[in-house]
């Protein structure tokens, strides 16, 4: 089936949702969206980082973000996004969203919350349930608007190229295969703008906060179709993510350090200090290499965050979700330590865009988590991502609606072939590779690297690409095998940029270039070179 759209988006969280209601003020707009289970957006706890009070200042948050970003932010875009950040809060604010105001006093205003890096409470939050209050109220707002078409448990599988169409003019995107869990079959969606909002990659790791859908489905999309990719190597590893053998994935927010908790070892030390003056309080990086640091010290395979100085009353009302989750699991967090380790969070690299989310192929944009705009730069300070997904829903909005008007045309496109394709004799090739890749990007390609590491994870990867590809071309696609697929591709995208830095910057730490370079600079990957380097073909 070929269906024509004004906009295609590729993903429901919050930087697909936001753009999608800006788009279908002019025309028709498909969301297409995996949702097997909830998008990144619907766990995010600590909030948005946005200056909306008077001991705030944009120059305070562009500064923060800068010194987080580790001499590699774009800070032409992050004073953009900063500034831009309070109206693009008021519009959610006017879609319905409610975050948590102060309780006592001046009514109306709203409860700030603190996080790593930040120098000013700046964290707008609904308690601790931030991203779920979002996506309620833009679904709401997204599910009752005549000109958007959602379309769940549909997965892009690959951009269409006007070039690979037969088409002669200048090469540029025209829309995305897609597969239709429900019907087993796979679509061609045409479009004059098709967004990638795809998220993050979290699932490239054995231990992670990302929920399963965070396979880095746009990235390989991008990549494949030859659009340039930046800065894979910046895997954000968020420092306290819940350790129990019953809890998958579960995040303790950085807002309770915010609030006074502290990182302590099993005796009940604090040690966050022997690492940085900040403490406990440090950005990101700093933080969850010093818990690396202290886990591989002790031999201990957790460390703790305290928060018992708070009392019950407080930590009900402030978080209660993760009060709640925590005590089901026997953890009363009001009198007991929580047990933490670090796990893979947020990708800083990502889709190489300009401030309105343009990439290199024309026709193709990316927003959110997907994209890499320049703010981030080597580590993204805490909340900005929220931030950085609504500016740039709202500024590739107006920018893919010119686009839009001055290319109109749908070129005509082949349907998919299935050609010979039969049904996979053998599944155990797609579980046991997915295992395998989580298993060693996680020992080879963490939060402290070596060359050696890298080089080891780098040629098992390779195999593994070849072998998934194979499997692609000879059976019939599911939405593991695609899954299994990008997977694969941006792990090995993630080696190649850390092969590339030689250096230890924000992120990335290599035990063999330990020195910050005076230079700082973007690892673009370059689809043509790696691939006549390493002979891997995944040309689409
Ligand atoms: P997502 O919300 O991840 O949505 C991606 C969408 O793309 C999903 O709908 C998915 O189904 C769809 N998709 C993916 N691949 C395909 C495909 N092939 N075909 C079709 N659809 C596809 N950031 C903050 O700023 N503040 C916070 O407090 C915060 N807390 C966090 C807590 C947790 C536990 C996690 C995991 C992240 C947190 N983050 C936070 C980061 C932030 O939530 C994400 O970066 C952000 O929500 C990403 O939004 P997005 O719209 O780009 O992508
Ligand atoms: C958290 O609540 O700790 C997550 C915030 C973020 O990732 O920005």
């Amino acid at each position: 089936m070929i269906r024509d759209f004004d906009c295609l988006i590729l993903g429901s969280g919050i930087a697909g949702l936001s753009l999608a209601l800006k788009m279908a003020e002019r025309g028709s707009v498909c969301v297409l969206t995996k949702k097997t289970v909830p998008s990144n957006t619907n766990y995010a706890q600590g909030g948005i980082a946005c200056v909306t009070s008077k001991e705030d200042s944009f120059q305070l948050h562009v500064e923060d973000t800068l010194d987080a970003g580790a001499g590699l932010c774009d800070e032409a875009v992050v004073r953009q996004v900063v500034a831009e950040g309070p109206e693009r809060v008021e519009e959610l604010i006017q879609r319905g969203v409610r975050f948590s105001q102060r309780e006592q006093g001046s009514a109306g205003e709203y409860d700030l919350g603190k996080e790593g890096g930040h120098s000013k409470r700046r964290v707008l939050h609904a308690k601790d349930m931030t991203g779920r209050e979002i996506e309620r109220a833009l679904l709401d707002a997204v599910d009752t608007h005549p000109n958007i078409t959602v379309l769940e448990n549909s997965v892009a599988i690959d951009l269409l190229r006007s070039d690979k169409a037969g088409w002669a003019g200048p090469r540029r995107c025209l829309g995305v295969y897609a597969l239709d869990k429900q019907r087993n079959k796979i679509d061609v969606y045409r479009s004059p703008v098709t967004v990638l909002a795809t998220g993050g990659c979290g699932k490239c790791y054995l231990y992670t906060t990302n929920p399963d859908i965070a396979t880095g489905d746009g990235v390989a999309m991008a990549y494949r179709a030859g659009a340039r990719v930046a800065n894979m190597e910046f895997i954000q590893f968020h420092p306290t993510c819940l350790y129990h053998p019953f809890a998958k994935s579960f995040l303790i927010s950085e807002a309770l350090r915010g609030e006074g908790a502290v990182l302590v070892d099993k005796a009940g030390q604090s040690f966050a200090e022997n690492y940085d003056p900040r403490g406990s309080l440090a950005p990101r990086d700093i933080v969850a290499r010093a818990i690396d640091a202290e886990m591989k010290k002790t031999g201990a395979e957790c460390v703790y965050l305290d928060i018992t100085a708070k009392g019950r009353a407080f930590l009900e009302n402030r978080f209660p979700a993760i009060e709640q989750f925590c005590s089901n699991l026997g953890i009363d967090i009001a009198t007991q330590p929580i047990p933490v380790v670090p796990a893979a969070h947020y990708q800083c690299g990502g889709v190489w865009v300009d401030m309105d989310g343009r990439s290199s192929l024309p026709g193709l944009y990316a927003i959110g988590e997907v994209a890499c705009t320049g703010l981030h730069g080597a580590n993204r300070l805490a909340s900005n991502s929220l931030l950085e997904a609504l500016v740039l829903a709202h500024r590739c909005g107006i920018s893919a609606q010119a686009w839009a008007r001055e290319n109109p045309a749908r070129q005509a496109v082949a349907e998919w072939e299935k050609g010979n394709a039969s049904d996979a004799d053998e599944l155990v090739v797609i579980t046991h590779n997915w295992k395998e890749i989580r298993q060693l990007m996680w020992d080879y390609v963490g939060i402290v690297r070596t060359n050696k590491r890298l080089q080891r994870a780098e040629s098992r990867l390779e195999l593994l690409i070849r072998e998934t590809q194979d499997f692609y071309w000879n059976f019939t696609v599911t939405a593991d095998l695609l899954e299994l697929r990008n997977l694969s591709l941006v792990s090995w995208l993630i080696v190649q940029s850390a092969l590339l830095r030689k250096e230890s910057r924000g992120l990335h730490y290599s035990l063999d270039y330990p020195a910050l370079r005076a230079k700082a600079e973007h690892t673009f990957l370059d689809k043509s070179i790696l691939e006549s380097e390493s002979g891997l073909d995944v040309t689409i």
